[in-house]
């Protein structure tokens, strides 16, 4: 079967390197390879001592036992090291899934989220979060409905990309029990957890919690790290753990040796790099306010409760020929929710980068040139 283009990916292929003002992405701010050592307390020389070999395809055990320590109830042999996060999108959903199996999935979400069931089981149903006033919220009534027989799969992105929603500790464990219930498998993309703001608290790991979830995580988010390309499944299941490594032999075989070191030096400096982007994520969160505050006429805010990203509602015909027009003319990204499976009504914003600031400045200069 085709697979929808990845329309996301390909919108920031044509102006993310090319535009000067990027309000949208959802990466945070980047360090250097030399950054990071240091942050670690090593030195460039732990990089360069690592032979460019094969490595253990499951993932080193080391660098899989701190991946676990990050779990209550994993362990080392639940952790399959990734290549990149979307990698685990693809290997888990061709495995999970046949044609016609039925899959609900959580959206608006991360393309890959919906597409990649979509193409392999051409039977996906979505399960969407509600615009309600200056929040998104859950239908439980609905996820109930959705999940009548014979649903295989449910799809959670929490906390969510693109809308910055967090459920509560209650509603998520609602979740685990309708899952359990029914004995479907849960796919828990948790790539931002660890990025919740204001206070809130990380939820727990579905992967603590329900032996039928395959949970998803990695560096590029919560930890800033995409350009290491790495990222973990976490399957208790060992059937499953089994049939996943070996599709991974398939698309990847190994971790890279390079991205394994620089992994290991990630653990240690975890609470330096989260917290870092953490403040970063507040204080642009905050110039958000203001900006969307003095715009009530045009955008419909709604402030994020994690994550590095929101949803907000635009005053215009099209937001997809509204982003491609502002990318062109005014080189400012913002990303359109109809990529994300979502209205033509809506456009992300990111707050991860350095950069915010002066982009967001930049895009008021534009507003202001149309008023
Ligand atoms: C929810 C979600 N899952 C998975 C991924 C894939 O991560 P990576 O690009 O690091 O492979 C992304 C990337 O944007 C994402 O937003």
């Amino acid at each position: 079967m085709r697979i929808a283009p990845f329309e996301t990916e390909d919108f920031y292929a044509r102006y993310e390197f090319t535009s000067p003002h990027i309000l949208s992405v959802s990466d945070c701010e980047t360090v250097s390879i030399a950054e990071l050592l240091e942050l670690a307390g090593r030195s460039m020389a732990d990089l360069g001592r690592t032979r460019l070999s094969y490595t253990e395809s499951r993932g080193h055990p080391e660098l899989r036992a701190a991946i676990s320590a990050c779990y209550e109830h994993v362990d080392a042999e639940a952790i399959l090291e990734l290549n990149a996060p979307i990698e685990g999108i693809y290997i888990v959903m061709e495995e999970l899934l046949e044609p016609g199996d039925r899959a609900i999935v959580l959206g608006p979400c991360y393309d890959a989220l919906h597409n990649i069931p979509e193409h392999v089981s051409g039977n996906v149903e979505y399960w969407m979060l509600e615009p309600v006033e200056g929040a998104w919220a859950l239908d439980f009534d609905k996820l109930d409905a959705l999940l009548r027989p014979p649903t295989k799969l449910l799809v959670v992105n929490f906390p969510q990309n693109p809308t910055g929603f967090l459920p509560t500790e209650a509603q998520f464990f609602h979740i685990l029990e309708r899952v359990r219930e029914k004995g479907l498998w849960l796919f828990s993309d948790e790539m931002y957890r660890g990025l919740e703001l204001d206070g809130a608290s990380m939820l727990p790991s579905a992967a603590d919690h329900y032996e039928r979830a395959i949970v998803l995580s990695g560096l590029s988010k919560t930890y800033g790290l995409p350009g290491l390309r790495f990222g973990w499944l976490v399957a208790r299941d060992q059937e499953l753990y089994g049939s996943l490594l070996n599709r991974k032999y398939y698309t990847s075989i190994c971790p890279p040796a390079p991205s394994e070191t620089l992994a290991m030096a990630a653990f240690e400096a975890r609470d330096k790099l989260v917290e870092r982007n953490l403040r970063r994520i507040h204080a642009n969160v905050a110039l958000a306010d203001t900006f969307f505050a003095q715009r009530e006429d045009f955008f419909d805010w709604r402030r994020p409760q994690a994550a590095s990203v929101a949803l907000v509602g635009v005053d215009v015909p099209s937001a997809k020929e509204y982003c491609h027009t502002l990318a062109k003319e005014a080189g400012i990204v913002l990303l359109p929710s109809s990529f994300l499976g979502y209205d033509d009504a809506h456009v992300r914003f990111g707050f991860g980068r350095e950069s915010f600031g002066a982009s967001l400045a930049a895009y008021e200069k534009h507003l202001a040139k149309g008023d």
